[in-house]
């Protein structure tokens, strides 16, 4: 614990270094009521090769009763530099929300009573239940929530008496420096890492040849003959904007769906019951065997799923790894909600690396041109290249949906200072 306080106090002095302020001004800048911050996580230590799995709790995000509007988030080394996918792969970085109780000296999970504030589904448990979350493509991403919605936090009704809201911040990175086969090391193929057994020690089936439960935290991928191991320390640096909760925010329900949730129904006598199974992972294996460099091989894997409540659409993207090609939710008629489509790097430098996803499409619809019914059944389609076999890709669609739109303005065109505005006509 001492440790990661120390670790604590080192990425605030770097916060402070990176934007050359006082932490105390560093914490609010505000440009037409949003407010934006800049976080470092603490430190990262990563070996050539190696994978680093870490969940910091507690971790410095914006208090009080707001609405977040965006998240950004990028890997820098210790000069505050970006850190290109090629040496630094971001497998991903999540961010949940949780209760914990007031008394609790502890900054993990430990007493019972601490608790996952998942988001609005829709898999079982608390998987996917994250608030914020992307991998590879984090630089190229749009997360901007438009006015005037948000995402409320903080409501101080919701928060139980005697707790308090915290967060979760999850990172995966896996360095690739002097790796032997790079793309193979960033998915997680298990025979590189050497790995037979998943973290509980169990052995894993014969059949499963690559994804997360064969790059853990600490696990090294096979590095080039003669290659020595370079230590380096990398951080996540996370942007954060928000405003003030006032009633003219409309708030926003996020949904995470995952084209490997195989739902079952079940109906018993407290009515329907749905059991989601989302895997997160799945594989993608090669069209051809014969011909290792096939061409224009697709893999379309699909899934239907129910929404229980629906809404407008406000905002979607989805999530896939290299050799994905594409994403799309469709509604119950076939029409199309939102398509995202991945945009590969064909440089070096960050932001713009060969071969990897540096960023996804996202939707923003016209607020009130999307609808979901209650009800409706969506079906998600993941698409990827099967030119070449894929370990541990992913096929997840984030959504964000609004209940009710802003009924008296929805004719206007919806400025960035929008609650600027709304102020100057009531008030
Ligand atoms: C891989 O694991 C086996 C058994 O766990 C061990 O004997 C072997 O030395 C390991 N190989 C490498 C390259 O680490
Ligand atoms: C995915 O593949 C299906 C079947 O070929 C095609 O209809 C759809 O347009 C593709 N979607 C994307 C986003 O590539
Ligand atoms: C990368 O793609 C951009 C846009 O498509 C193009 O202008 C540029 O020349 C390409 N760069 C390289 C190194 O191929």
């Amino acid at each position: 614990m001492c440790f990661e306080f120390q670790d604590l106090v080192f990425s605030l002095v770097i916060l402070v270094l990176v934007l050359g302020t006082p932490i105390s001004g560093a914490f609010a800048k505000s440009e037409n009521n949003v407010k934006s911050a800049v976080f470092l996580s603490p430190k990262i230590e990563l070996g050539s090769g190696s994978v680093a799995n870490k969940f910091y709790y507690d971790t410095d995000f914006p208090r009080g009763h707001i609405a977040l509007k965006s998240f950004n988030a990028e890997v820098v080394d210790e000069a505050g530099n970006p850190v290109p996918l090629h040496e630094t792969y971001l497998h991903h970085w999540v961010v949940a929300r949780y209760h914990q109780h007031k008394h609790v000296i502890h900054k993990g999970f430990g007493d019972n009573s601490d608790y996952v504030v998942r988001n609005n589904g829709i898999c079982q448990g608390n998987v996917l239940g994250q608030y914020f979350g992307l991998g590879s493509e984090t630089r190229g991403t749009a997360t901007h929530i438009p006015d005037p919605f948000g995402i409320e936090i903080g409501n101080p009704e919701e928060i139980p008496y005697g707790y308090e809201e915290k967060w979760l911040l999850n990172v995966h990175a896996i360095d690739t420096r002097g790796v032997e086969d790079r793309m193979g090391c960033t998915e997680c193929k298990c025979d590189l890492y050497n790995v037979t057994k998943n973290e509980r020690g169990e052995p894993l089936s014969p059949d499963y040849i690559g994804g997360l439960h064969c790059c853990h935290d600490l696990d090294q991928c096979r590095l080039r003959e003669g290659v020595l191991s370079i230590k380096r320390s990398i951080y996540l640096k996370y942007t954060v904007k928000w405003f003030d909760w006032d009633n003219f925010v409309v708030p926003v329900k996020i949904y995470i769906l995952d084209v490997t949730d195989t739902l079952q129904i079940s109906d018993n006598s407290k009515g329907i019951n749905s059991n989601h199974a989302c895997k997160i992972e799945y594989e993608v294996k090669s069209c051809s065997t014969s011909h290792k460099d096939g061409n224009g091989c697709l893999h379309v894997k699909r899934t239907s799923l129910p929404l229980r409540t629906g809404g407008y659409v406000v905002y979607g993207v989805a999530h896939q790894h290299s050799g994905g090609i594409g994403s799309t939710l469709y509604g119950q008629d076939g029409r199309v909600i939102c398509s995202s489509i991945p945009s590969y790097g064909n440089g070096t430098e960050a932001g713009n690396e060969a071969d990897y996803i540096v960023g996804m499409s996202t939707c923003y619809p016209q607020p009130g041109s999307v609808k979901i019914i209650d009800g409706e059944t969506l079906t998600l389609e993941s698409n990827y290249s099967s030119n070449r076999g894929h370990t541990g890709v992913m096929g997840l669609f984030y959504l964000l949906v609004a209940e009710q739109l802003p009924h008296q303005y929805i004719r206007h065109s919806f400025l960035s200072s929008f609650t600027l505005d709304m102020k100057n006509i009531f008030y």
